[in-house]
């Protein structure tokens, strides 16, 4: 059987795979610093090789007004279902260095881990996609189905030109099913489908005073300090419960539905190993939500940095002129950035001090996302999973955003399977980001997997495009029984709680 002989080929090349993820990830493709457009170029083209050399010939680069897209796609196969995949090929800035314990760009391994900038966000899962149909076109006798790949360059960075490709090439990129896999599973031994993602208004707020700095002594008291404003408007964003104050910014949010609420209580998690992971001294968020419901499916607003006034060593008293703040919330269903953008404007007028002019400009806005949980593609996914790991996957939602999801079901009509390979631990954006090399080769596995169960039965497909999101309770099967048994300590604290049937503890 033709999958028996990709699955021999993925288990013969495993060492292969990892000399060329390694070879990937030491191309710093950074796509936020001019220093690095030749590296982000680099990459592009590596991946275009690696295309051409598994035997996809017309694999390309699309240039764009910023960096490169990398396209190809596989032989026509009339009748098959065509199945786009995307990834990202740029990676974050890994500044600031010290906190790594092994330079960003030089690849290593320990403890079963690759660790290195891009390792898991997003080089190392995209690029299992790679070696899936790697599989096919060298063992499996050719590919199942109709393939299309789009790797981005731009996805750290907002992907506005990605934006006007996929709308200006609806015939082009046409498929039943896409794919992304740029998410992470439950935890270590639970893989996951997510169905839902956040969305992001991210703004900066420049607040400014006079017309240069002051002696904070001489003028201190008269004139207003506009870093003092920007406490204060900040200030003004959350009450003591949690709750964002800007007016009306609840009002779309779509709420849990009570199937999700019983699916995410009943999947095996801890406050207490939650915040050990993260080192914090205690949780905090929005009353009445548990932590997975605030992580995965209730707005937040966070300030992510803040700038103003003296920052060097030692004291200067000034009062400064200007500061500014960059901050973020995270949208879900049915929040529309361009409103959240008006409702914070409209509160930063009302709270801003006298003394004072303010400015808000919007740097991303993207929806929050929903997929279908019960479709033929959710369902060929699972299979895919159960195949690459060992176990079916959980369902599950993500406080990240993908924009390009949007992006397909407006353009392309179609859901997005979001299979995620990494951990939650694997520290994207951060230092040491590192992806399981056992995942890695599990992802490998599902995805070329994905391709067959896509195919259905005979080579036929389903063809069908996903469907929406059921009304009705969805059950998601048999997966409980296996989560029970996960052989992971940080578990080990509720699972009696969790599985035990503890009062209070029902699970739908
Ligand atoms: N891969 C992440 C998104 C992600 C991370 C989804 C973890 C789910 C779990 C992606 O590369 C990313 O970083 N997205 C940005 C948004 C983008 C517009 C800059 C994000 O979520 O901050
Ligand atoms: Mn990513
Ligand atoms: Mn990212």
């Amino acid at each position: 059987m033709a999958i028996e002989r990709v699955d021999a080929y993925l288990e013969a090349h495993k060492g292969d795979f990892e000399e060329q993820l390694k070879a990937l990830l030491r191309i710093p493709s950074i796509s936020a610093q001019p220093d690095h457009d030749a590296d982000t170029r680099r990459a592009a083209e590596f991946l275009r090789d690696d295309f051409r050399a598994m035997g996809l010939v017309d694999a390309e680069l699309i240039e764009t007004k910023g960096h490169p897209l990398v396209y190809a796609a596989g032989p026509r196969l009339p009748g098959r279902p065509t199945v786009l995949i995307y990834g990202h090929y740029d990676v974050q800035p890994p500044e600031p260095l010290e906190p790594w314990t092994s330079p960003p760009f030089e690849p290593t391994i320990r403890d079963g881990n690759i660790i290195a900038r891009g390792a898991t966000d997003d080089k190392g899962q995209m690029f299992t996609h790679l070696k899936a149909a790697e599989a096919w076109l060298k063992a499996g006798g050719g590919l199942p189905v109709n393939v299309k790949y789009l790797i981005e360059g731009e996805e750290e960075v907002g992907g506005a030109n990605l934006e006007a490709y996929v709308a200006a090439n609806r015939a082009g990129l046409a498929c039943d099913y896409a794919v992304i896999s740029d998410t992470s599973q439950f935890a270590p031994g639970i893989p996951a489908i997510t169905y839902g993602l956040k969305g992001l208004a991210y703004f900066e707020l420049i607040v400014k005073g006079a017309k240069s700095d002051l002696h904070s002594g001489m003028f201190g008291g008269t004139v207003a300090n506009p870093l003092n404003a920007l406490a204060e408007i900040l200030a003004s964003l959350k009450g003591p419960d949690g709750r964002i104050r800007v007016e009306g910014f609840y009002d779309p949010v779509r709420p849990l539905e009570a199937w999700e609420r019983a699916e995410f209580a009943g999947l095996p998690f801890s406050d207490a190993a939650f915040l050990a992971q993260v080192g914090s001294p205690s949780l905090e968020g929005e009353a009445g939500y548990t932590t997975l419901e605030r992580r995965w499916a209730r707005p937040t607003c966070d300030v992510n940095g803040i700038y103003g006034g003296y920052q060097g060593p030692g004291p200067k008293t000034v009062l400064p002129c200007k500061a500014g703040a960059k901050l973020s919330f995270r949208l879900v269903p049915d929040q529309d950035p361009k409103q959240v953008l008006a409702q914070f404007r409209a509160h930063v007028a009302r709270v801003a001090p006298p003394g004072v002019t303010v400015e808000v400009i919007e740097h991303h806005g993207a929806p929050a996302v929903l997929v279908g949980v019960d479709s033929p593609g959710v369902r060929a996914a699972s299979r895919a999973i159960e195949a690459g790991f060992g176990t079916p996957p959980v369902f599950m939602r993500e406080g990240g955003s993908i924009p390009v999801v949007g992006l397909f079901k407006e353009n392309l009509g179609v859901d997005t399977l979001l299979l995620g390979w990494g951990q939650n631990d694997d520290n994207l954006h951060g230092p040491d980001e590192k992806f399981s090399l056992a995942d890695y080769h599990r992802g490998i596995k599902a995805g070329a997997h994905l391709l067959a169960e896509l195919a259905g039965p005979n080579g036929s497909g389903g063809g069908q495009a996903m469907t929406r999101m059921p009304e009705d309770r969805v059950s998601f099967g048999a997966w409980k029984d296996v989560a029970v048994d996960i052989p992971f300590e940080v578990f080990e604290g509720n699972r009696r709680e969790m599985w035990g049937g503890g009062p209070g503890e029902g699970h739908g």
